[in-house]
C-alpha cells in the first residue's frame, strides 16, 4: 500500500507532465520574431507612401530595406516590407495588419493587390466579421500575412526569413538562383511546398 503522501506526489507529478504534453500538443508556437520581410510587388501604380500604408510602418523603414532601389520605389519591382512576425492565438507565426477600406474592396482585391498576395482572401476571410461580398465603404478589416523565424533545428545561421510569393515560371532553381541560397537550403524550410505551382507562400531565408 502506498503512503498518502507519495501518492499524492504521484499524482501532481502526473497532472504536470500531462498539462505540459497537452500544452506542447495545443500550441504551434509560443512566441514570434521582432523582425520578418514580405516580397511586394509593386505593379504599375504603389509607390512607397500607399505601400507604407498597407504595411502600417513608415517610407522610411521600407526604404532601409531596399538601398538599391532608393530614393524612389521604382513601379514593376519586388520590394522588402518590414514587419514583426507574431505568434498569433498560439497557432501560427503571422502578422495582423489593419487595412482601411475603401469603397469598391473585397478581400479578393485587398489580398491580390493592396497586399500583393502576401495573403489570400480566404485567409483574410478568416479574421474578419464581414461576409466576403458585403465590405462597407469605410472601417477597416484585419489582414493577416504569415511569416516565419526561422527553425534552429536547420540551422542557426538564418533568423530573418522572406515570406515570398510564388509567381508563374518560378521554379526552385530560379528561386533559389536569385537569392544566392542552395536549392536544398531553401527546401529544408519549406518541405511542403510545391515550388514550381505558380502560386502560395514560401519562405526564404535572408541576410540580414
Ligand atoms: C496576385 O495573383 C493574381 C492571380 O494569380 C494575379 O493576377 C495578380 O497580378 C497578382 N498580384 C501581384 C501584385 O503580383
Ligand atoms: C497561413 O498559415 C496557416 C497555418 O499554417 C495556413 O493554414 C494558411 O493557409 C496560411 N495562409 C496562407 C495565405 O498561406
Ligand atoms: C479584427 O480583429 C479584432 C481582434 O481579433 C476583432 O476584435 C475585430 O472584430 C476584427 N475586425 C473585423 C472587421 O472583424
Ligand atoms: C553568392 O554566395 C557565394 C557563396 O556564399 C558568394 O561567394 C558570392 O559572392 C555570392 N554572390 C552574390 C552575387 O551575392
Amino acid at each position: 500500500m502506498l503512503e498518502p503522501n507519495l501518492v499524492f506526489r504521484l499524482v501532481a507529478f502526473m497532472s504536470l507532465i500531462s498539462s505540459c504534453f497537452t500544452s506542447i500538443v495545443q500550441s504551434a508556437c509560443n512566441r514570434g520574431c521582432d523582425l520578418a520581410l514580405g516580397s511586394y510587388y509593386t505593379g504599375p501604380s504603389n509607390d512607397v507612401f500607399s505601400i507604407a500604408e498597407y504595411i502600417n510602418t513608415d517610407a522610411s523603414k521600407i526604404l532601409k530595406y531596399n538601398q538599391d532601389t532608393i530614393p524612389n520605389v521604382q513601379s514593376f519591382v519586388r520590394i522588402n516590407v518590414p514587419f514583426s512576425c507574431d505568434c498569433i492565438d498560439g497557432e501560427f507565426l503571422g502578422h495582423v495588419f489593419n487595412y482601411d477600406l475603401t469603397s469598391g474592396d473585397t478581400y479578393e482585391t485587398i489580398a491580390q493587390q493592396s497586399y500583393s498576395n502576401l495573403t489570400t482572401a480566404d485567409w483574410i476571410q478568416r479574421f474578419n466579421t464581414y461576409d466576403s461580398d458585403r465590405l462597407p465603404d469605410t472601417g477597416n478589416v484585419n489582414v493577416t500575412v504569415n511569416c516565419s523565424c526561422g527553425n534552429r533545428k536547420i540551422s542557426k545561421d538564418y533568423g530573418l526569413f522572406l515570406t515570398y510569393p510564388l509567381w508563374p515560371e518560378e521554379t526552385l532553381d530560379s528561386i533559389s538562383s536569385a537569392a544566392n541560397l542552395s536549392s536544398e537550403l531553401i527546401r529544408s524550410y519549406n518541405p511542403d511546398a510545391t515550388f514550381s505551382q505558380g502560386s502560395g507562400l514560401i519562405y526564404i531565408p535572408w541576410r540580414g
